[in-house]
């Protein structure tokens, strides 16, 4: 380490078991000073469990870890930063009731002990000069969009001054702009010699474009590595799952009416500080019709969700479901069969200790079969039901009984997918729904979204990811400034002007 590059870091024979699971074995991976290592692998593959195994955050059952090749003990996250690693994970750690410069700064007090306020503003607001991605210090992080949290649990890493940085899924929640943007920083600094990168990632055509190295775990076994310039993308899709992958084409049922369900008109609403993020938005979708809404994130799209979620208020306007005025209360919300998938499933819509089984069923658990008489709930029937979910959508492992935060974190979206799509749904909210899941999962979720929109499903989709709102929905309109500013049918739209709408560059 002395000519201050990056120690080489590795893994040997890691082994972890949690309980009857064995969900690493005998894993060994290496990440080079200076290098770009991609960690790949299906949901539930191990990902997430190898580094935190890495960081101290599990203790392997078997396996050692070494830095400049010394086996060396890191007991829990702060002695790996005290080795110079850091992580972001896939789920935020920031503390959304304190501003950017707040989180920066007491993230390192955990190391000095005394914040002196004023030299840590100098001193951070030199920092985010130095930075090419900025966030604004004095911003609240709970009035954050996704992608900005990211932004600042990266910058967090770099003003630690870590050598290594793990990022697990760093992108799922940044617009293609942003994650090239954040990546190809993170490259000169690797290629500097700044920093090391180890990134989990579903998204292939990142490795290809940053990484020099990549590894691949299938079921929490090492199956390969090799230089990302020298393996063709199928060939990692392959490795990942063991065979051929193939994306299914979408049928599309086209339905004869056009059947207004869900109305906006005028929509209003304030943000957490009291500033108007929607101003005047007007939107109609049909039966049968997808809406996407494309956009950079934090242009009010958030908020409006929030709002038909029944999460937030709107300050005016009216919103019609099936012609009838309507208030989104939990009450109106489940009579017209209006259903939510909102970011962040885990936090916004799990209880995380509870059962797969018992989140399975806050839909419907206060319903016949699942409940006798109204209240008393019969235990057997949601463990029944949850079996068939679990079956239909594939979540790993097939347990109902289990901690539904000990699941990995595509499993988690597949299981919330599986309870929003399961009833019969009318309208349905989506925002960013394969946030974090590997291919194959994003085409099952994709095909259900379809074939809820075949059944007469009006869908409104939120997105970041152009391409997903180009594939799925019937029409696209962009949202910018709290406004829909574009619209346009999805077959045969223009991709350099939905562009230049989302960024205000229109005229
Ligand atoms: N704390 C835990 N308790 C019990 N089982 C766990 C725990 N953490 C992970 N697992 C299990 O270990 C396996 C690997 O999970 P892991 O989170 O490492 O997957 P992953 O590759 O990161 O997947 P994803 O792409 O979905 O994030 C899964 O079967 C998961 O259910
Ligand atoms: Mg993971």
């Amino acid at each position: 380490m002395n000519d201050g590059a990056p120690p080489d870091l590795q893994a040997l024979g890691i082994t972890k078991r949690f309980g009857p699971l064995t969900a690493l074995k005998d894993v060994d991976f290496r990440l080079q000073s200076g290098q770009f290592h991609a960690l790949l692998g299906e949901n539930g593959a191990g990902k997430s469990t190898l580094v935190k195994c890495i960081m101290g955050y599990y203790h392997p059952d078997e396996g050692n870890i070494l830095l400049d090749q010394q086996p060396v003990t890191i007991r829990n996250p702060r002695d790996a930063q005290t080795f110079g690693i850091g992580m972001v994970y896939q789920q935020f750690t920031l503390i959304p009731n304190m501003t950017v410069l707040e989180n920066l700064a007491i993230s390192k007090a955990k190391l000095n002990l005394i914040i002196n306020w004023q030299e840590e503003e100098s001193q951070l607001t030199q920092f985010m000069e130095k930075m090419p991605f900025k966030v604004p210090l004095s911003a609240r992080v709970g009035s954050l969009a996704a992608g900005e949290k990211q932004k600042v649990e990266i910058l967090k890493q770099l003003a630690l001054q870590n050598r290594i940085l793990i990022l697990d899924e760093p992108t799922s929640v940044l617009t293609p702009q942003e994650a090239k943007e954040v990546l190809g920083h993170l490259r000169a600094m690797t290629l500097a010699r700044q920093l090391s990168i180890l990134i989990i990632t579903h998204k292939l055509r990142e490795v290809a474009a940053f990484a020099d190295e990549v590894t691949v775990l299938r079921k929490g076994q090492f199956v390969g590595s090799g230089l990302a310039s020298e393996l063709k993308i199928s060939q990692i899709a392959e490795m990942m799952v063991g065979s051929e992958v193939t994306a299914k084409p979408k049928q599309r049922t086209v339905l004869s009416k056009k059947v207004p369900k869900l109305v906006l008109q005028d929509i209003r609403v304030k943000d957490d500080i009291g500033v108007e993020v929607v101003r005047g938005l007007h939107l109609t979708i049909h039966e049968g019709e997808i809406v996407g809404v494309a956009g950079v994130s934090g242009n009010g799209q958030r908020e409006l969700v929030e709002v038909l979620a029944g999460q937030r208020q709107a300050v005016a306007g009216t919103i019609r479901v099936q012609d009838q005025p309507f208030q989104p209360t939990r009450e109106k919300i489940m009579r017209h069969k209006m259903f939510c998938l909102p970011e962040e499933p885990l936090q916004n819509t799990c209880v995380g200790r509870m059962t797969v089984s018992e989140n399975l069923a806050f839909r419907n658990f206060d319903v016949v079969p699942h409940a006798i008489g109204g209240w008393l709930i019969s235990r057997s029937a949601l463990r029944r039901s949850a079996f068939g979910l679990i079956e239909r959508y594939n979540i790993k492992p097939p347990h109902p009984d289990i901690p539904i935060q000990s699941l990995s974190g595509g499993n988690v979206q597949r299981a919330v997918l599986a309870r929003e799509l399961s009833a019969e749904v009318e309208i349905l909210i989506i925002a960013n729904p394969c946030f974090g899941l590997d291919f194959l999962a994003m085409e099952e979720i994709r095909l259900q979204i379809v074939a809820a929109r075949n059944r007469g499903t009006a869908v409104l989709l939120v997105s970041e990811d152009l391409d997903e709102i180009l594939e799925l929905s019937d029409r696209t309109v962009v949202m910018f400034n709290g406004r829909l500013v574009y619209e346009t049918t999805s077959p045969g739209a223009d991709l350099a002007i939905i562009g230049r709408h989302m960024t205000g560059h229109a005229t």
